[in-house]
C-alpha cells in the first residue's frame, strides 16, 4: 500500500463530506454524543462504523485482539468509564467474528509469548464451557462456538463494573451480544439473554 495515497484518499473524503454539507467538519467539531459503545476485534477485516453502517459521531469504539474486556485491562475498563459515565451510550455492544486469529490461537498448544496472558482470558472461556464445547466434534463448529460464547463473556464481564451495574439501574442501559459473519457480511444478533444474565451476574458481582 502506497502511505501517500492514503492522504489523496483523505483530501478525497473531506471534499465529499464538504460538497454535501459545507460545515461537516465545523459541526463535528462541536462534541460527541455517540448512543452506542462498540467493543470488537482488532482484525482488519471487521470494520466498526462500514459493517454497522453509521456515521463519525454515532459509535464509541474500542477495539483489541478478539474484543475483550479483562477485568484489569485499563484500557478497556477506561473506555467503558468514559463511555458510560460521560458520554452517557445507552447501548454497549460487543462484537465478535467468525475465523478470529485470537480464538483460534487460544484453541491451540503454543506458547505465544506476550499473547499468553491475553488468549488465556479466552481459555478461561472455554473452561467455563468446557461441557458444552467438548461435545461438538465439527473443529470449525466448535471454534465458531467458542467466538459466541466469548462475546457472551465479555458482555458479562461488562456488566461486572460498576459504571454498568449503575447505568443500568438509574437509565436502563442494555448490553448486547453480537457475531460478524465475514463469510456472508451478516451481522447476527445472539440475543443473550441480558436481564437473566445481569440477575445472575448481579448475584456475585453487585456493586452497586
Ligand atoms: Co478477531
Amino acid at each position: 500500500m502506497d502511505i501517500k495515497q492514503i492522504f489523496k484518499n483523505n483530501q478525497n473524503w473531506v471534499q465529499e463530506k464538504l460538497n454535501l454539507d459545507s460545515s461537516y467538519f465545523k459541526n463535528l467539531s462541536k462534541g460527541q454524543s455517540p448512543e452506542i459503545l462498540y467493543i470488537g476485534c482488532s482484525d482488519s477485516r471487521v470494520t466498526a462504523e462500514e459493517l454497522m453502517g453509521v456515521s463519525p459521531g454515532d459509535a464509541f469504539v474500542h477495539r483489541n485482539i478478539a474484543n475483550m474486556v479483562p477485568n484489569t485491562d485499563l484500557s478497556a475498563m477506561s473506555v467503558i468509564d468514559y463511555a458510560v459515565v460521560h458520554l452517557k451510550v445507552n447501548h454497549i455492544v460487543v462484537c465478535g467474528h467468525y475465523y478470529c486469529g485470537g480464538v483460534k490461537a487460544a484453541m491451540q498448544s503454543q506458547d505465544l509469548g506476550i499473547l499468553n496472558p491475553w488468549l488465556r482470558n479466552i481459555r478461561d472461556v472455554y473452561r467455563i464451557h468446557k461441557e458444552e464445547l467438548n461435545s461438538i466434534e465439527d473443529e470449525e463448529s466448535k471454534y465458531k462456538r467458542l467466538v459466541e460464547l466469548n462475546v457472551q463473556e465479555q458482555c458479562i464481564n461488562t456488566i461486572k463494573t460498576a459504571e454498568v451495574q449503575r447505568a443500568y439501574r438509574d437509565r436502563g442501559i442494555t448490553v448486547h451480544g453480537w457475531v460478524f459473519d465475514i463469510n456472508s457480511g451478516g451481522l447476527i444478533d445472539l440475543k443473550i439473554n441480558y436481564d437473566k444474565i445481569m440477575e445472575n451476574v448481579m448475584e456475585i458481582y453487585h456493586l452497586d
